[in-house]
C-alpha cells in the first residue's frame, strides 16, 4: 500500500493536452512516483480532448456553482492516468487550445478557468471527494498557482503545499478589480499574498503561500533568485531561502525509447547504431535535403519564442553554408520566425528544410534522424529535447543556461582527452558564440572517432524520472514530516 498521496494540479498533460514540455512532465511524474510509494492523481481541466478520452469515470465532486456556470468534479481513467477532471462546459468545452483561442489569442476568461482549477484542487485537497485525503499538493505553474490560495484561509487541517515553477516568464497576471470575483479574500491583496505591482499574480501568490518552491533545475533554481531571469520575482525567491530548490526533469523511457519507437523509421539502441543511418535517409527525404550520408545534419524541435533563440540561429545561416551543414527544423509560434525559417529554406533547397507546426511523429523523427539537435535557448528551466537527443543519439549543442547546463558536459579538449562529454555548451548566448559554436561542432563531425564516442556516452546517461521521482518523493516526505512536528502541541 502506498504510504504518500498527492494531488497533481495541472493545466495540460501528455498524452492528452500538450503544448510543451509542462504536460510532459505532468504525464510521467505519476508513474515515476510510483516506484517511489508515492501515488498521484493528477486534477485537470475538462477539455474536450480530455472528455473524449474519459474511459471510465464516477462523480467524485457532485455539481456545484463555479464562476458563473455549473462545473462537476469526475474520477476519472483517461490515456492511462488517474485523474480529477473538471467538467465545467461553461469554462472549458470549446476549441482551439488550453489557453488560447483558435484565432491565438489568450481566452478573455483566463483568470476564471485556471481559478476554478484552483478553486476545486483546494476543495479535493480538503477533503471533498469521499475516501481522497492527499498529503501533499503539488500545484504546476500559474495555471494552478491559486491552489495554496484558496487553501491559505481554509477552515481545516490542509495538506503541505508545493508549487513547481516550469517556466517563471509565464506568471498569470489579472486587474486588481477581479480579486472579489475569483473568491479571494481582502487580506490576499499584500505583498505577503496575490498582490504584485497593483495586480494580482497568480505564480506571485503561489510563490507566496505553498511550503515550498521548486522549479526544473538547479541552475535554473539559482538563475530565478537574480534580476537577470528572476522576471521581477527574484527578491521574493530571495527572501524565499531554503524553500526554493531545483530538481531535474527527465523523460519518459517508453515515449522515447529508439529501440521500440513506432514512429521513426527504424529502430535501434546503442548495440544496433548500424540502424541509425536509415533515419537520417528517411529525414533529410522528409525535409527535401540532399540524400548526402556525409553531410552534417542538425535538427531543431521547439517552439518558435525569444525564448528559445531560433533567432540566433538564423542569423547564423551563413556559418551552416560555410560548414556545409543541412538543417531541419520543427517549430511552431512567432510568425516573424516562422516566415523566417520558411524563407530560410526557400532559399536554400537541398540544404535546409522547416515544417511549421506540431507534430509528434517529426518530433521523434528528427531525434532519431538529425546528428545534432541545436538549443540556443535564451533561458531554459528545464529543458526536454535535450534529454531526447541524448538518448536518440543526436548531439545537444545548447546554450550554457538552466537545465541545459545541467544535463548536457561540455566536449571542450580536456573532456575529450579524459573520455567524458556529451555535447557542447556556448556562452554568452549571442549569435557569435553560436557561430563559432558551430564551427566548432564542424571540426567534430571531421573526428568521427570522437564524434561516436560523444554519441555513446550521451546514450548511456541517465535520463529517467528514476533520480528525480526520488527527490521529489523525499520532498514531499520532509515536508509532511516538518508538518507534522509544527502540528504537534508544545510540552511545557
Ligand atoms: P518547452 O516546454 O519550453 O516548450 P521543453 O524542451 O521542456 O520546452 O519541451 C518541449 C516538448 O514539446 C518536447 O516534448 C518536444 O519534443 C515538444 N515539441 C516542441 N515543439 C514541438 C513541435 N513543433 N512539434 C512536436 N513536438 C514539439
Ligand atoms: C517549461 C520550460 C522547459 C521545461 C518544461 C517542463 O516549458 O520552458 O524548459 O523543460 O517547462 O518542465
Amino acid at each position: 500500500m502506498s504510504n504518500t498521496t498527492v494531488l497533481a494540479v495541472v493545466s495540460e498533460i501528455f498524452p492528452l493536452v500538450k503544448t510543451g514540455g509542462l504536460a510532459d512532465v505532468a504525464g510521467a511524474l505519476p508513474a515515476a512516483l510510483d516506484a517511489e510509494d508515492v501515488e498521484v492523481v493528477t486534477l485537470i481541466p475538462g477539455y474536450p480532448a480530455v472528455m473524449k478520452a474519459i474511459e471510465r469515470a464516477e462523480t467524485a465532486i457532485a455539481p456545484y456553482k463555479s464562476f458563473g456556470g455549473h462545473a462537476r468534479v469526475l474520477r476519472a481513467d483517461a490515456g492511462g492516468l488517474d485523474l480529477f477532471v473538471l467538467d465545467a462546459p461553461h469554462l472549458f468545452a470549446r476549441p482551439g487550445g488550453p489557453y488560447t483561442a483558435p484565432d491565438g489569442t489568450d481566452w478573455p476568461d483566463n483568470p476564471f478557468r485556471f481559478a476554478a482549477l484552483a478553486k476545486a484542487g483546494a476543495e479535493l485537497a480538503l477533503g471533498a471527494s469521499p475516501g481522497f485525503s492527499p498529503d501533499v499538493v503539488h500545484a504546476h505553474d500559474w495555471e494552478a498557482g491559486l491552489t495554496a490560495a484558496y487553501l491559505n484561509d481554509a477552515p481545516r487541517a490542509r495538506p503541505g503545499t508545493v508549487i513547481t515553477i516550469h517556466n517563471l516568464a509565464f506568471q498569470g497576471q489579472f486587474p486588481a478589480e477581479l480579486l472579489g470575483p475569483l473568491g479571494l479574500p481582502d487580506e490576499a491583496f499584500s505583498i505577503d499574498g496575490v498582490e504584485y505591482y497593483g495586480m494580482i499574480g497568480f505564480l506571485k501568490g503561489a510563490l507566496a503561500y505553498s511550503d515550498r518552491i521548486t522549479t526544473v533545475s538547479p541552475t535554473y533554481a539559482a538563475e530565478i533568485r537574480t534580476p537577470d531571469f528572476g522576471m521581477g520575482l527574484d527578491g521574493l525567491l530571495r527572501a524565499r531561502g531554503m524553500a526554493v530548490t531545483g530538481i531535474l526533469n527527465g523523460i519518459d523511457e517508453d515515449v522515447w525509447d529508439p529501440s521500440a519507437d513506432e514512429m521513426i523509421e527504424e529502430p535501434f539502441s546503442l548495440a544496433t547504431l548500424a540502424n541509425r543511418p536509415a533515419n537520417k535517409a528517411f529525414l533529410q527525404r522528409k525535409f527535401g535535403l540532399d540524400p548526402d550520408p556525409g553531410a552534417l545534419l542538425l535538427g531543431v524541435v521547439s517552439r518558435l519564442s525569444w525564448q528559445k533563440g531560433q533567432d540566433l540561429l538564423i542569423a547564423n545561416l551563413d556559418v551552416l553554408d560555410r560548414i556545409g551543414a543541412q538543417l531541419a527544423v520543427l517549430g511552431a509560434g512567432e510568425p516573424t520566425l516562422e516566415q523566417a525559417l520558411l524563407a530560410a529554406a526557400d532559399a536554400r533547397p537541398g540544404r535546409v528544410g522547416a515544417k511549421i507546426g506540431y507534430d509528434e511523429a517529426i518530433a521523434h523523427q528528427i531525434q532519431a534522424g538529425a546528428d545534432a539537435l541545436l538549443i540556443p535557448s535564451r533561458f531554459e528551466p528545464c529543458g526536454l529535447t535535450q534529454l531526447c537527443a541524448l538518448r536518440y543519439g543526436a548531439l545537444p549543442v545548447v546554450a550554457r543556461v538552466g537545465g541545459l547546463a545541467d544535463t548536457i558536459v561540455d566536449a571542450n579538449p580536456m573532456a575529450i582527452a579524459a573520455g567524458h562529454g556529451t555535447g557542447l555548451q556556448f556562452s554568452p548566448v549571442t549569435a557569435e558564440m553560436l557561430g563559432a559554436t558551430l564551427e566548432r561542432l564542424a571540426r567534430l563531425w571531421a573526428e568521427p572517432e570522437v564524434w561516436d564516442r560523444l554519441i555513446e556516452n550521451g546514450m548511456m546517461t541517465d535520463v529517467s524520472w528514476r533520480r528525480p521521482a526520488a527527490a521529489y518523493a523525499k520532498l514531499f516526505r520532509d515536508l509532511i514530516a516538518e508538518r507534522r512536528l509544527s502540528a504537534k502541541p508544545s510540552i511545557s
